[in-house]
C-alpha cells in the first residue's frame, strides 16, 4: 500500500531561542509547541503515518510527553535525530517504509494548515518536489562583506521558504544519500534535490505559518493562536 508520511523534526537544540528546555517543549497558550505541530498532521486525512525525530536524550520525553499524553496514535516512532538538520532528515526517512510522498516539517512551525499540508501532497505528487512559502514583504538587498548594498532583486522573483516541503519519496532519499557521502551542506530539503537538477514546485505558504526561533516569536505565536482559534 502507498501511503503518504510526515517526518516532523524536534532534534534542534533551539540555542537562538535561550531557554533551558528544547523550544519545541514550551507552551504556547496552554499546549507544547510540539503539540500544536503533531496535531495539524494527524487531523489531516492526507497523512497516513507520522515519524517525529528527537533529539538524543529526549526521545523518551517526547514519546511520554507529547504523544501518548495527547494520544497522536499516528505517530509510528519517535527517533533520535542528528547533529545538524539534515542528519535529522536522513534518520526520518530511513526510518520510513512502502512510503510514496513524504512531507518534512519543522517541529518548530505549529501553525500550518490543512490546505498547506494538503498542497504540499498533490504538488509533489504532480511536480516530485514541493514546497510552500511565501513573497518577502521587504525590499532584500544583497550586501558585500564591508556593509554596502550590491544588488537588489526583483521583489516578485524572491520567495521565503517554510516547510512542509514535500517530495516522492524515493527521489528525496536517494538524493539525501548522495549529498551524505558527498559531504555536501544544506540548509533546507530542496536544496537537496536541487542539487542534483530537479525542479522544485513553490507554492503559497503563509504568514502565519512562522517558525517559532526567538523569545518574540512566542508572543507572535500567542496573536496567531488567539485569531484562528478563539
Ligand atoms: N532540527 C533537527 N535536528 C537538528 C537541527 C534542527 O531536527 N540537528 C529541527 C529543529 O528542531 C527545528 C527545525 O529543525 O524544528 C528547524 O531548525 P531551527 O529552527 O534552526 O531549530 P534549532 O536548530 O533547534 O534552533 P537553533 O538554530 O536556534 O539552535
Ligand atoms: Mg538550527
Amino acid at each position: 500500500m502507498s501511503k503518504n508520511c510526515a517526518i516532523i523534526l524536534a532534534a534542534g537544540k533551539g540555542r537562538r531561542m535561550g531557554k533551558s528546555i528544547n523550544k519545541q517543549y514550551l507552551n504556547i497558550n496552554e499546549y507544547p509547541i510540539l503539540y500544536y505541530t503533531i496535531k495539524a498532521f494527524s487531523q489531516s486525512n492526507c497523512i497516513d503515518e507520522i515519524i517525529v525525530v528527537a533529539a538524543e536524550g529526549e526521545v523518551d520525553y517526547c514519546r511520554e510527553e507529547i504523544v501518548k499524553k495527547y494520544n497522536f496514535s499516528k505517530v509510528i516512532n519517535v527517533i533520535t535525530g542528528g547533529k545538524e538538520r539534515q542528519y535529522s532528515v536522513l534518520a526520518g526517512l530511513k526510518a520510513i517504509s512502502n512510503c510514496e510522498i513524504v512531507l518534512i516539517h519543522d517541529g518548530a512551525r505549529p501553525f500550518v494548515s490543512e490546505s498547506i499540508i494538503r498542497n504540499a501532497v498533490f504538488y509533489a505528487n504532480l511536480y516530485g518536489a514541493t514546497a510552500c512559502g511565501v513573497r518577502p514583504k521587504d525590499t532584500i538587498k544583497i550586501k558585500d562583506s564591508l556593509g554596502f548594498s550590491l544588488e537588489t532583486p526583483r521583489r516578485e522573483m524572491l520567495f521565503c521558504v517554510q516547510t512542509p516541503q514535500a517530495f516522492k519519496y524515493d527521489l528525496i532519499l536517494g538524493c539525501h544519500k548522495k549529498i551524505n557521502n558527498e559531504g555536501i551542506k544544506v540548509t533546507d530539503d530542496t536544496m537537496v534535490v536541487e542539487q542534483y537538477g530537479n525542479k522544485v514546485y513553490l507554492y503559497e505558504g503563509s504568514y502565519d505559518n512562522i517558525k517559532v526561533t526567538t523569545p518574540e516569536d512566542l508572543a507572535t505565536g500567542r496573536q496567531i493562536l488567539d485569531k484562528n482559534w478563539c
